[in-house]
């Protein structure tokens, strides 16, 4: 009998093991599918915030690196991260950029809700700092129409053209007033001033000069610091930070960078005041619609954004729902965390030399400039929550940075150096405000005075 049942249970027991070794086969595969992206070792409370420092971009470079595996890549494609309770994905290279802002962009298009993004991001209503859904569309789409669209830009371009021309006249006079034609100066007033009146103008139809722009400077700097709100922004509350910090602050930095680049590269200068002589000659002020014609000027902004992006780290974006990245599991919630500035300097990223000023890199073998989609890089993010203004920040950053080429001549100083060091922060701007010597060249007075 016992016989008898032990071959009636033989069966049933192969079927039972059978059953559980394809169940832990189909579990462990989907526990290697579902996989966290890899972790440095990492403390109980803290998780990784001991790792982090200043400026946060380098400090996040270097974990990457230092999470590479040799011989495979040079720093870790994506990082999983704990920063205190908050889980995040450290994002530092290209491919697994691209994949979170293309295939993951619906899933990825979150903010976090950080404590000072709610307050400085007026509880997290404003477009930058908005969560993706319907309140986001419609700032967006206000935005994108009102102020960024390609008839707004165009119908704005006299206002842009007399703004440049405005600091171009400032700057002449301050230097011919003196005894010498020669003089030390400090260009991020200036460039604030151009920045925020080109907003200003766009916006409600006024511009600010002299002491009422450098007011103006002290209540934006000072709403950063204590959270207090400028005018403006209480006709547009949704807006005012993304106007006024962000679109001010970035262009203002992206043009004192180049300028810094440029005195530092004296033959980069030459070729662009070359470029611009020969094309635009000297009888008129350069213009936005020249910049098609000046293909070194456009590689020298691409190669400052690409060297000194003034988003360093991408505002910080939010996993909406599971999904996966580089075929890693990203939970719900993670905030993600993508180092532009990393993936533009990356050597295994298809570029020569990366920590060098080389605008020549974006020239193809024809002499033309090559396209966006063609380099490694995001210095305006990617995706649905790309900047909006990218067109016109590259026509403000280009347009000046041409016009103080095209009429001063530019000098670090007898026996002084140009500090490059990186502040930190969200931006990142130079930490030193560059200075430098500027001396009109000889026919300004007579085509600003020509052209007025
Ligand atoms: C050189 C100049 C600029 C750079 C490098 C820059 C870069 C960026 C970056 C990296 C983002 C984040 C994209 C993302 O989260 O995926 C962004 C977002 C944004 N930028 Fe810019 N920006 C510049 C100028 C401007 C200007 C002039 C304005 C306003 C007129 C502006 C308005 C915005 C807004 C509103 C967003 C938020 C978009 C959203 O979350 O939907 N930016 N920008």
């Amino acid at each position: 009998m016992d016989a008898a049942a032990g071959s009636a249970d033989a069966p049933l027991l192969l079927l039972a093991v059978s059953s559980l070794v394809i169940l832990t086969a189909i579990q462990s595969r989907r526990r290697r599918v579902l996989r966290g992206a890899p972790s440095p070792p990492s403390l109980p409370l803290l998780g990784h915030l001991h790792l982090l420092g200043y400026p946060l971009h380098r400090a996040l470079a270097s974990l990457a690196v230092a999470q590479g595996r040799p011989g495979v890549s040079a720093a870790a494609p994506v990082l999983s991260l704990r920063l205190g309770a908050r889980r995040a994905l450290l994002v530092s290279a290209h491919a697994a950029a691209v994949e979170c802002f293309t295939e993951r962009d619906a899933a990825l298009a979150g903010r976090p809700r950080l404590l000072a993004r709610g307050v400085l991001g007026y509880g997290c209503t404003d477009i930058l700092w908005a969560s993706y859904g319907d309140h986001w569309w419609t700032l967006r789409r206000f935005f994108s129409a009102e102020l960024l669209s390609a008839s707004r830009l165009a119908a704005r371009a006299a206002d842009r053209r007399a703004e440049v021309a405005a600091l171009v006249d400032n700057l002449l006079r301050d230097a011919t007033d003196g005894a010498t034609p020669l003089m030390m100066v400090t260009l991020r007033p200036r460039l604030f001033e151009f920045v925020i009146n080109v907003m200003l103008r766009a916006l409600i139809g006024v511009s600010l000069h002299g002491s009422d722009a450098a007011r103006w400077q002290e209540i934006v700097e000072e709403s950063v610091r204590l959270n207090a709100a400028p005018s403006v922004g209480d006709l547009y509350p949704a807006l005012r930070w993304a106007i006024l910090q962000g679109g001010t602050g970035t262009s203002m930095l992206t043009i004192e960078w180049a300028m810094a680049q440029l005195l530092l590269h004296p033959e980069a200068m030459k070729k662009v005041r070359a470029e611009i002589d020969t094309h635009v000659r000297t009888a008129r002020l350069v213009e936005e619609s020249d910049i098609a014609s000046l293909p070194y000027l456009q590689c020298v902004v691409k190669e400052t954004l690409r060297l000194r992006p003034v988003g360093p780290i991408i505002p910080a974006h939010e996993a909406m729902e599971d999904c996966t990245v580089g075929g890693f599991h990203v939970r719900w919630g993670t905030m993600i965390l993508v180092n532009a500035w990393a993936i533009q300097r990356d050597p295994a990223a298809a570029w020569d030399a990366p920590d060098e000023f080389m605008p020549e890199r974006f020239l193809d073998d024809g002499g033309k400039v090559t396209t966006a989609a063609a380099v490694p890089m995001l210095p305006f993010g990617v995706g649905r929550r790309r900047c909006p203004a990218e067109a016109m920040a590259m026509r403000l950053v280009s347009s000046m940075v041409a016009a103080l080429v095209q009429c001063f001549e530019w000098d670090v100083g007898e026996g002084r150096t140009i500090d490059m060091t990186e502040g930190g922060g969200l931006s990142m701007p130079m930490a030193t405000p560059l200075a430098a010597v500027c001396r009109p060249r000889e026919f300004v007075k007579s085509m600003l005075s020509a052209s007025t």
